[in-house]
């Protein structure tokens, strides 16, 4: 049994964070556990590491799209409420291996609502993309603007949101998808992203192997020519989290059907970005005040598939959840240097 959380709590809740060994799962995780909630962690440790998980937190190592698992994992711990984190998330190999992200992505979440259900799991919180968006509209995008995914990996993450709508309207599950923009940044060095898959890895990569890291692309229609994204820390992103689940809790906490949930299908779809683009030249500018000297860069062509431009909105998870960023682009690059240098310690002469 996992421990209870504060004792004077008169209901003391435990939340199961599927993906909470990964990069933003433990992020979650330390957040969670730092607020004295009780916390369950089921990862099957395909990209995270147990050392991630704090200590307290009990680790499940298995797959969400399990049932026996998932069953096990809900009832033996008596979770209240559940944060799906555990996806695949690169869009490339979305594209190579679509049929794997489906049943990565969305047949394994319908596993693990359905054991929601059996377990009377009142509240799930879904990590969703921008992906959903798609291309966009070339500037500031709300919630309501129409989801247009471009590739598996942001039609998985729709559907995963439609399941969720569903089940809440048959249920009265009360539920939100944040649509996660641009995550970067860490809370600590052991907790940088391992991953070299999103442009400051990816700089720090170029830098490290005596490379000059490549823009894709400075002839897009932006102030500098090139893609604006909107960068979110991951303890801002974190903090998202824990509002979150504390606003469905606020609605009633009770699984009730019919109206309420009809409400929170609308309400809590939101955007966890800053509002604020940042171009890859920007991006890089940062990098280097973090070093000390500027970056030189290769301009090569454009990556097909890429927006000009992807902000979010943050009207709605604004006013919904009275949530905003604390931390700065260079907040964001510098963590993740220190992130990068735990792991590749070998570039510290980088840095002047
Ligand atoms: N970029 C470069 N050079 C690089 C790497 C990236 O110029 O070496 C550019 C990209 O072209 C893009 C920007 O940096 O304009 C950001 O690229 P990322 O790959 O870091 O992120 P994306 O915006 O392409 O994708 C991110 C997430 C996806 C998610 C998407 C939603 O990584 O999982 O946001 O919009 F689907």
């Amino acid at each position: 049994m996992a421990s209870s959380g504060a004792q004077s709590d008169p209901s003391p809740e435990t939340i199961l964070v599927t993906g909470g060994a990964g990069y933003i799962g433990a992020h979650v995780t330390a957040a969670l556990a730092a607020s004295g909630r009780s916390v369950v962690v089921l990862d099957d440790l395909s990209t995270g590491t147990a050392d991630r998980v704090p200590d307290g937190v009990t680790l499940i190592e298995g797959d969400v799209g399990d049932a026996a698992v998932v069953g096990a994992a809900l009832h033996d711990h008596g979770v209240t409420a559940v944060i799906h984190i555990a996806a695949k998330k690169q869009v490339g190999e979305s594209v190579a291996r679509p049929l794997w992200y489906y049943r990565q992505n969305v047949t394994a979440m319908a596993t693990l609502l359905e054991g929601c259900v059996d377990a009377g799991v009142g509240r799930f919180l879904f990590s969703s993309s921008a992906a959903t968006y798609g291309m966009g509209s070339g500037g500031v995008i709300e919630e309501d603007d129409p989801p247009r995914p471009i590739n598996p990996y942001g039609e998985s993450k729709l559907i995963g949101e439609w399941l969720l709508a569903d089940v809440a309207r048959a249920t009265g599950l009360r539920y939100a998808a944040l649509r996660y923009f641009n995550v970067a940044g860490a809370v600590s060095p052991e907790l940088g992203d391992p991953g070299v898959f999103n442009l400051v890895p990816m700089v720090f990569d170029a830098l490290t192997r005596g490379e000059r890291p490549r823009i894709f692309g400075a002839d897009w229609p932006t102030p500098d020519g090139t893609c604006v994204r909107d960068y979110v820390h991951v303890a801002d992103l974190a903090d998202a989290h824990i509002r979150a689940l504390d606003a469905l809790q606020a609605t009633g906490g009770e699984v009730t059907p019919e109206a309420d949930a009809a409400e929170t299908v609308d309400g809590l779809v939101l955007n966890v970005g800053t509002g604020q683009g940042s171009s890859v030249q920007e991006v890089i500018d940062a990098v280097g005040r973090v070093l000390g000297h500027p970056v030189d860069v290769e301009v090569v062509e454009r990556r097909p598939g890429d927006p000009a431009a992807l902000v979010a909105s943050v009207d709605r998870i604004t006013d919904v959840l009275g949530w905003s960023t604390s931390r700065n682009l260079d907040d964001m690059v510098s963590s993740a240097w220190e992130g990068w240098l735990a792991l590749h310690p070998e570039a510290a002469s980088l840095a002047e």
